[in-house]
């Protein structure tokens, strides 16, 4: 795959693709240099119909940096015309042709891929529902990368909520490129989705599914937290028997291998004391920072034609 058209679902990816994503994200960070204007006279516009902290600003940080300029609505579900009952597909329509890119985040899955049908602009899916947030887990195998040198002959733990978590969707389906071994770690009503481990054991991935954290953590390398993600509960009374069933803290650690990366996507509520925090093993909040150099790269592979020539 050389050039992206929208980026939809981390299934798009290859692994040529995601290497020279990588090479170039590292020589962004590291170069600490713009890569030159590449951006300049486009316009991106953000349309976020669920909160975001990290993924708007980071996406805008990132074409801020490449020169071009940002149109953003955050609470775009409350202050556009989606609260008139305008359809995604509409929105779309309009406010892709007055931009170059569209970052959309939705609450329902599937709507990224609706928008694309009629975007006349790439579309950037930057969370649908609990269906995929393909562009979290490209940060998310950076980060892999960056803190443990490799991404090959790893035990990736996901531990949380793994049946609404759509970083976790993305980033099991990108880590079966590498053939890392995988554990899923959460309470029975959280499990990760039937369809997806099917999807998994499809490609002969090696997965292990438990609900303690203690049958794999000797064993595992990378550690991904999750929150429960209340906003996907259509039941609160269900909400609250899983809120608050599981934490780690610096004691969780002591039992794990003295190199164990810990990941999340964040927000994180309270999976993960701030007693860990301190410790090198913590590695969400550098997993949050590399958000603008892997969307600086992204950016880059979809309006560059040869993106690793380019010059500042
Ligand atoms: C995640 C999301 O929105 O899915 N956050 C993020 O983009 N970094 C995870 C979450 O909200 O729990």
């Amino acid at each position: 795959m050389e050039k992206l058209g929208h980026v939809l679902s981390t299934r798009q990816f290859t692994r040529t693709w995601l290497d020279r994503l990588f090479v170039l994200a590292r020589k962004i960070s590291e170069e600490r240099r713009k890569p030159g204007g590449i951006m300049s006279g486009r316009i991106m516009a953000t349309l976020f119909y669920e909160p975001s902290t990290r993924t708007r600003f980071s996406f805008e940080a990132a074409m801020i940096s490449l020169g071009g300029q940002v149109l953003s609505s955050e609470n775009a579900k409350e202050f556009s015309s989606a609260i008139k009952g305008e359809t995604i597909e509409d929105t779309a329509r309009v406010v892709g042709g007055m931009c170059d890119v569209l970052i959309i985040r939705h609450p329902e899955t599937g709507a990224t891929v609706r928008a694309s049908s009629v975007s006349p602009v790439p579309v950037i899916n930057a969370g649908d529902g609990d269906g995929e947030h393909p562009t979290q887990s490209l940060i998310d195998l950076y980060t892999i990368l960056q803190e443990r040198g490799t991404l090959e002959g790893l035990t990736v733990t996901m531990f949380g909520d793994l049946r609404y978590g759509r970083t976790v969707h993305s980033l099991a389906r990108l880590l079966r490129l590498y053939w890392a071994r995988m554990c899923f770690v959460s309470p029975q009503r959280l499990a990760f989705p039937r369809n997806l481990l099917a999807e998994l054991h499809g490609s002969r991935a090696d997965v292990v599914e438990t609900t303690k954290l203690s049958d794999v953590l000797t064993d595992t390398d990378v550690l991904y937290v999750t929150r429960v993600q209340k906003e996907r509960f259509s039941d609160l009374e269900e909400y609250a028997q899983v809120r608050g069933s599981y934490q780690i803290d610096a004691t969780t650690l002591a039992q794990a291998k003295s190199d164990l990366v810990v990941m999340h996507p964040l927000p994180r509520v309270d999976e993960i004391a701030p007693t860990v925090d301190a410790l090198p093993n913590a590695a969400y909040f550098r997993q949050a920072h590399n958000g603008v150099p892997i969307r600086m790269a992204l950016l880059h592979r979809l309006f560059v034609r040869d993106p690793d020539t380019h010059s500042s």
